[in-house]
Formats: C-alpha cells, sequence, structure tokens
C-alpha cells in the first residue's frame, strides 16, 4: 500500500504519495509558513488530505527539521524553524484518521538514499544534507540509528571550532555554521567585500541589494573564482567534520544532500582532499566513497513515507 511522506523544512514544506517501492505518484509544494507553528500543522493537514484523497494509503511521515523524540512524536528542538517541545504528531494525529509518524528531515532523507539512492548497495552510510542547516543521517549495519533518547544523527551540530560561531542550536563552532547553506553565502559575502577574485559576486550584490543562494549558485555554475573559492571553504570544513566522523562510525560512504551538493565534484574534491589530510590512521585506512544524493529533493519525502510504513507495520 501507499504511504504519505511530507517534508518541513525551514524555507519550504513537501509532500508527496509515494509507492512501497519509492516511487512518486503525486506530490505537493507550499512555502514554510513563517507564523506560529500552527500554521505549519494546518498547511501539512491540508497536504495529507489532498494527497490520501481516493488513494489506499497505509500511513503518512512526517520530516521535521529539528531534534525529535523516541516515540517519534515530539520535536524537542529546532534550529531554524519556531519548535520548542512540540507535539507535532498528536497535533496532526488530532485532524486526520491515518498514523502519523515524526522522524528527523535528515534521517528520512537518509533512509530514502539508503534503500532507493547512493547507498542501495551499502550496508554502512553517513549522510549529511546541506541546506538551510546541515543534517545527519547514520545508516549502520543496515539499521537507521537513532540514540538513546531519539535525537541521535544530529551530525549539524559537530563542534568544529571550539568557542566558533554561535548556532542556532545554542552552542558555539557547530559544522552548520561553516558547512551550509547559509555558511556559504557568508563566505560569499566576506569574498565580495574583500574584491579581487570577490569582484563579480560584489557586483552582483550590488545590483541585487543581497547576495541570494540562487545567484551564488549561478556564479559557481559559470566558474566564477569568487563562489568557487568559498564552495572550496566549504568543503574544507566538511571534509575535517567527515574525518573525525570516521573516526567514530567508519561508512563505507558519506552521501551529500541538499541544495548545495548539487554542485558535485566542486564540492566533493575539496571535501575528498581534507578529508584525507584530516583523516585518523592516514594511509592506513580504507578510503569512503563521496557521493552526491541520488534522489535530490524527493529523498525527504519518500524516505518518510517509507518510515512510516515500516512504523505503522510494526505497530
Ligand atoms: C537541525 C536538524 C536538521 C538539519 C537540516 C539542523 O539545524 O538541527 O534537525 O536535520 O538542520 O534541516
Ligand atoms: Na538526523
Ligand atoms: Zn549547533
Amino acid at each position: 500500500m501507499h504511504a504519505i511522506g511530507i517534508d518541513i523544512g525551514g524555507t519550504k514544506i513537501a509532500g508527496a504519495l509515494v509507492s512501497e517501492s519509492g516511487e512518486i505518484l503525486a506530490e505537493d509544494r507550499e512555502p514554510t509558513p513563517a507564523g506560529s507553528p500552527t500554521d505549519i500543522v494546518e498547511l501539512v493537514v491540508g497536504m495529507i488530505d489532498r494527497l490520501s484523497a481516493g488513494q489506499q494509503v497505509v500511513a503518512a511521515g512526517v520530516a521535521a527539521a529539528g531534534f525529535v523524540d523516541a516515540a517519534q512524536s515530539t520535536v524537542y528542538y529546532a534550529p531554524n524553524i519556531n519548535w520548542r517541545n512540540e507535539q507535532l504528531q498528536r497535533h496532526i494525529s488530532d485532524r486526520v484518521s491515518l498514523p502519523i509518524t515524526i522522524d528527523n528531515d535528515a534521517n528520512a532523507a537518509g533512509w530514502a538514499e539508503y534503500r532507493f539512492g547512493a547507498g542501495r548497495d551499502l550496508t554502512d552510510m553517513t549522510m549529511l544534507t546541506i541546506g538551510t542547516g546541515v543534517g545527519g543521517a547514520i545508516v549502520t549495519g543496515g539499521a537507521l540509528f537513532r540514540g538513546g533518547f531519539g535525537a541521535g544523527a544530529e551530525l549539524g551540530h559537530l563542534r568544529v571550532v571550539p568557542d566558533g560561531l554561535p548556532c542556532g542550536c545554542g552552542a558555539r563552532g557547530c559544522i552548520e555554521q561553516y558547512g551550509s547553506g547559509r555558511a556559504l553565502l557568508r563566505m560569499a559575502n566576506e569574498i565580495a567585500d574583500v574584491g579581487g577574485i570577490g569582484l563579480a559576486l560584489a557586483e552582483a550584490r550590488a545590483a541585487n541589494g543581497v547576495l541570494t543562494g540562487p545567484i551564488v549558485a549561478a556564479h559557481i555554475a559559470s566558474g566564477d573564482a569568487g563562489a568557487v573559492h568559498a564552495l572550496q571553504e566549504l568543503g574544507r570544513w566538511l571534509g575535517q567534520a567527515c574525518a573525525s566522523l570516521s573516526a567514530v562510525l567508519d561508512p563505507q560512504a558519506f552521501v551529500f544532500g541538499g541544495g548545495v551538493a548539487i554542485a558535485g565534484d566542486l564540492l566533493l574534491d575539496p571535501i575528498r582532499e581534507a578529508y584525507l589530510t584530516h583523516l585518523p590512521a592516514r594511509g592506513y585506512h580504507p578510503e569512503p566513497a563521496f557521493l552526491v544524493a541520488e534522489l535530490q529533493n524527493d529523498a525527504g519525502v519518500v524516505g518518510a513515507a517509507d518510515l512510516a510504513r515500516i512504523h505503522a507495520a510494526g505497530r
């Protein structure tokens, strides 16, 4: 039977009707309401209703960009959305008849890549999603790792700089502040400030008022030296973090998703280089693969649907 997957991100909410083999049969997409958590619930309920109308649906999975509890019902905290101990499962369940499961958005994306995408031939993979924040998913021995309280695999909050930049999680120096889409924008602005290779970025900023993700992405795509430099800096931070993660998780592959990963080798090359430089037991440790996610923007909804189906079967 089909399942519904919903992916609530900092900027958009995506929904899909997904088959057992991970195929998307129908989809929907709306900007994330900026106001209260109630507006998000409203929108999600509407999406679930529309996508399930007239269909045989077993469950709905909701992927959320925050720390999710072990019961898969509450978002303890979200660095980039206004959720504090948000009882998302109950608020949605009150209004729809399907079984509802909440999952972390990156866990959902990582699960989809493991089942149907870049990790389908592996048993151990680590995923990093590079968007507004940095999300993490760990598949180990073929199972999704959640930790003792549900909120494990929050890899974006791995500290890479002691007392570094403040993070939305309340701590400082998290990789999210050095390896996310937002960090890329900050670095691009810094390069634009200096001039030199940042001249084209500075001109684009002056013409548009501010630099945006799409503007920086377009400059990367056209090979602009300043924008590529910013991306390489991002890659060096991520590569260092992966070296530490290898010491803990030893995955067969690191998979990169989210908007920024579309840059492909331009991002993967500096990641791999920094990884090899910082890898413990360097030269004597098998080298994992560095891959771009295959399901791209669909990973969250496909994974959320699959995890909800598994959860419903076990109930
Ligand atoms: C949040 C994670 C989320 C990631 C990507 C981070 O700031 O802590 O829960 O997976 O952003 O959305
Ligand atoms: Na996660
Ligand atoms: Zn943090």
